[in-house]
């Protein structure tokens, strides 16, 4: 057994399988089988691998200066060049960007701008923040907070009351719908539930509602029509701020620019990372509009200087990936490739919604899941995660990278350069393995109903 420790594993079975090369949409593992990376890495390898473009822009960018930074007044041209780039993409007003290297660290930062922006204009009660059950946001001791999935709250004893934070319910119809309630009876229900915790709470102790668009690690969670109009209705009743955790759904992934855009979401502040880079090189981003930082430039000079940065915000590497990433998203038109490839892929996963083991296929553009389950009629979920392990296994030994999430959740999100043809080929290696799954369902649970 190796020295290291390892990330979100189960620590007693580890060093299964060691991948060594990537080309394309395909990775190569020790012993040269072929993978189709169905999950982009971690939802974040959008241009896939040995892209030569971004390799080049990198190794320059090593040549030119390796390292410099921006603290105390200092400054370089590709932290301007890329927070300038960015300004210009996103829906907020103005939008001044932080970097940093995770998308949980750009989590952090936004806790903390929230708290130094109502702190100096005069408001430091409005600290609270609400995230949502299933929601996922990183795993910093402040991010890791927000996180709602039971294993990563679980022993860690994270600080979920010191930092002021709140759940409501997660905005997923399926799991969360009451016996005969229909769609728009649950909107209302889980948006009245928000508004009854707000005024519990106090509005005016309560900063921020987090979000991602649409949820990746909970298993691909896309919330009903009309979910974020009521809610956004809401938030702006009580002068409570939207901040949009795009970490997975930014850059093209749900068949627009951000997953604002195809939700219909208009964010006072935003959450980016993985796809900022096509993850060639760790960078992520929090932005907040004009005013909040406005407010604090006299306060920061009243201090001394604005106490929060890291070695490597605005890392020059870092920024030149991500750079030439952006310039490749907009010159090769990838967003509104992806978008069309997106819909192949969903009217695709859809035909699997007819198979015995598949409860419910959800999905928008290049991210999707689909959820199997123990019986088909009652949505019931099978009682341990042996099937939901076995799938993913199964799909590994037909040639494709996925992971199962929150049980039993497949989850796709596959590079943006993927083909149809490539979509064809994931499918296939998904047909196998839920076929695979079901014959291990059945044999280990006899009270599946195939159907
Ligand atoms: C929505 C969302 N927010 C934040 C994070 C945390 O990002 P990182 O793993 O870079 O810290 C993730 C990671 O998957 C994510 O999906």
């Amino acid at each position: 057994m190796s020295h290291l420790i390892y990330p979100t594993t189960n620590l007693a079975s580890i060093e299964q399988l060691t991948i060594v090369r990537g080309e394309g949409v395909y990775v190569f593992d020790a012993d040269g089988n072929r993978y189709l990376e169905g999950l982009a890495g971690l939802w974040c390898t959008s241009l896939g691998y040995g892209n030569e473009e971004l390799i080049d822009a990198i190794s320059s960018q090593l040549h030119t200066i390796a390292y410099t930074h921006t603290f105390g007044g200092k400054t370089h041209p590709m932290a301007i060049e890329l927070a300038d780039k960015l300004a210009s993409m996103l829906p907020i007003n103005d939008a001044r960007l932080f970097f940093g290297n995770s998308g949980s660290d750009a989590n952090d930062t936004h806790i903390k701008l929230m708290r130094y922006y109502f702190d100096v204009i005069g408001h430091p009660e409005k600290r609270k923040i609400i995230t949502r059950e299933r929601a996922y946001h990183g795993v910093t001791v402040a991010a890791g907070a927000l996180t709602s999935l039971p294993a990563c709250l679980t022993h860690f004893d994270a600080p979920v009351d010191a930092l002021g934070i709140l759940r409501t319910d997660a905005p997923h119809y399926y799991r969360g719908r009451k016996p005969g309630e229909t769609e728009p009876e649950f909107v209302e229900r889980i948006t009245g539930n928000l508004e009854r915790l707000i005024i519990d709470e106090g509005p005016e102790s309560i900063a921020a509602f987090l979000a991602e668009p649409i949820t990746g690690a909970s298993g691909v969670i896309v919330p009903p029509a009309g979910y974020y109009e009521k809610v956004q209705a809401i938030l702006a009743k009580y002068n409570i701020l939207f901040i949009a955790d795009e970490v997975i759904t930014g850059f093209g992934r749900t068949g627009n620019d951000f997953g604002c855009t195809t939700m219909g979401i208009k964010p006072d502040m935003m959450t980016l990372a993985k796809q900022l880079s096509s993850a060639y090189f760790p960078i992520s981003a929090a932005a907040i509009p004009g005013f909040m930082h406005d407010a604090m430039i006299a306060p920061s000079a009243n201090v001394g200087v604005f106490g929060h940065g890291y070695t490597y915000s605005g890392h020059p590497v870092a920024c030149a990936a991500a750079l030439k990433t952006l310039e490749i998203y907009e010159r090769d038109n990838i967003f509104a490739k992806a978008a069309s490839v997106g819909l192949y892929m969903q009217e695709k996963l859809r035909e699997f919604e007819s198979h015995a083991l598949v409860g419910e296929v959800r999905g928008k553009g290049l991210i999707a899941a689909i959820e199997i389950v123990a019986d088909k009629k009652t949505a019931k979920a099978f009682d341990d995660g042996s099937v939901g392990a076995f799938a993913q296994k199964a799909c590994q030994d037909n040639g494709l990278m996925v992971r199962t999430l929150a049980g039993a959740s497949i989850a796709l999100c596959p590079p943006l350069i993927i083909t149809e043809s490539q979509i064809d080929e994931m499918i296939d290696a998904l047909g196998r393995a839920l076929d695979a799954t079901l014959d291990y369902a059945l044999s280990k649970d006899s009270r599946l109903k195939a159907s």
